[in-house]
């Protein structure tokens, strides 16, 4: 058997959500150089991921994968040795219908790894590469033929002996719909849930429709989901927008990276690395919340509370302290109160600490913070000497101080 290669959430960097197809060697090796020298890889990120438009858009004589030369003219394991010299994890994208989404969209042949599963898997492996991400990018499919696909191209990768994160996109035609399909953990690591995250707070995108989501649309698709995450299942809310093209506020890149990891998700970064300013590092690098996003029991956070725009979040950690958000998602400032009780834990002192000020207090009740519009104040709850456990059947009802 492999050894699972995801036991925690993922951590990474992928191309797309700033390069698109302008993707080169050079670029990516500055990257995985960025990657130590910022600061990220000592705070756990690992993979460096190279999304579409890598690949030539026909096979060699042979019925192999070749990497454009123009882009990459070291080759994919040329540039998978550089990235593991640098102690990081090589990721790439491939695809299981006629084309990469790319392809399909300027209208070249394809390079599906469809029939091709084994070779594709073989070839990867050979290049050193940790994480595959596998892009239906077809709104063909139901979920069982999806299901079909991905599972024969992750037992292939399976086959290959090495421990490789298989990260699965299915068919947007249905993800901004409720979810239709709960089966996608039994053969990949991570599935995204939702269209592609736009660098917004909101896009006004609604359910059902095919459209770009912002942050809280996101997470509204995501939150009927929550029993789908475990230790090496993870519902994948798509790859993070912090610091990309600088469009969030630092109240909202906050917010976004705190909210991913109250779900437990992937933290793949998308900003250029190489270019940060210090806000986006300190959000991206936050200790204290990716060690929420990195707890060992990899539950999805509860919504407790849903108050029109002010909402709570809580999610049970493994030391039995529970992680707190409340969220603002509208406009103006606002102060949002929860309960011991509504989030699940007993009576008696409790201690918290709000993990972006620092700031730390005790509590035997309420816990109400005055929020910035589009912003989060993230806690972590820990019950106090002297606390009592709630008791059974307690644990989600509201016991006001
Ligand atoms: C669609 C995916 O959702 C994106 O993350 C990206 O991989 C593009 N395809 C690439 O074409």
């Amino acid at each position: 058997t492999v050894e699972e290669p995801a036991p925690l959430p993922p951590l990474g960097w992928n191309s797309w959500n700033t390069f698109y197809c302008n993707i080169n060697e050079q670029m990516v090796r500055q990257t995985a150089d960025a990657m130590v020298s910022s600061g990220m890889a000592a705070a756990g990120y690992q993979y460096v991921v190279v999304d579409d438009c890598w690949m030539q858009d026909t096979r060699d004589s042979n019925g192999n994968l070749r990497a454009r030369t123009d882009r990459f003219p070291s080759g994919m394991k040329a540039l998978g040795d550089y990235i593991h010299s640098k102690g990081l994890k090589f990721g790439i994208y491939h695809a299981p219908r006629e084309k990469t989404c790319n392809q399909y969209f300027s209208n070249l042949p394809g390079t599906s790894s469809y029939g091709n599963e084994t070779r594709d898997a073989n070839l990867f492996a050979s290049w050193g590469v940790d994480y595959v991400k596998h892009d239906w990018c077809d709104p063909r499919g139901t979920a069982a033929e999806q299901a079909a696909v991905f599972k024969k191209f992750g037992d292939a990768l399976k086959a290959t002996g090495r421990p490789i994160v298989y990260s699965i996109n299915p068919n947007s035609a249905h993800w901004n719909t409720a979810p239709t399909y709960s089966g996608w953990g039994a053969f990949s690591d991570m599935w995204r849930t939702s269209e592609d995250l736009d660098d917004a707070w909101s896009t006004g995108c609604s359910p059902s429709a095919d459209c770009f989501v912002g942050i809280t649309e996101a997470l509204d698709i995501i939150e009927p989901m929550r029993e789908w995450t475990k230790p090496g299942q993870y519902n994948d809310p798509d790859m993070l927008m912090v610091g990309v093209r600088n469009s969030l506020t630092l109240t909202e890149n906050r917010a976004h990276q705190s909210m991913w990891a109250m779900l437990s998700a992937p933290l793949i970064a998308g900003n250029d690395i190489r270019n940060m300013s210090a806000d986006v590092r300190s959000v991206l690098t936050n200790p204290d919340v990716l060690a929420i996003d990195q707890d060992a029991l990899v539950r999805q956070a509860d919504r407790v509370r849903d108050d029109g725009d002010a909402e709570v979040w809580a999610k049970p950690l493994a030391d039995g302290s529970v992680a707190v958000a409340l969220l603002n998602r509208g406009s103006g400032t606002r102060q949002i109160s929860t309960t011991l009780g509504q989030i699940g834990l007993g009576s008696g002192t409790h201690n918290y600490r709000e993990l972006w000020t620092g700031a730390t207090g005790t509590t035997t009740g309420q816990l109400t913070a005055s929020v910035a519009q589009h912003g989060v104040a993230l806690f972590k709850v820990t019950p106090g000497s002297g606390s009592q456990p709630p008791e059974d059947g307690t644990a989600l009802v509201s016991s006001a101080s």
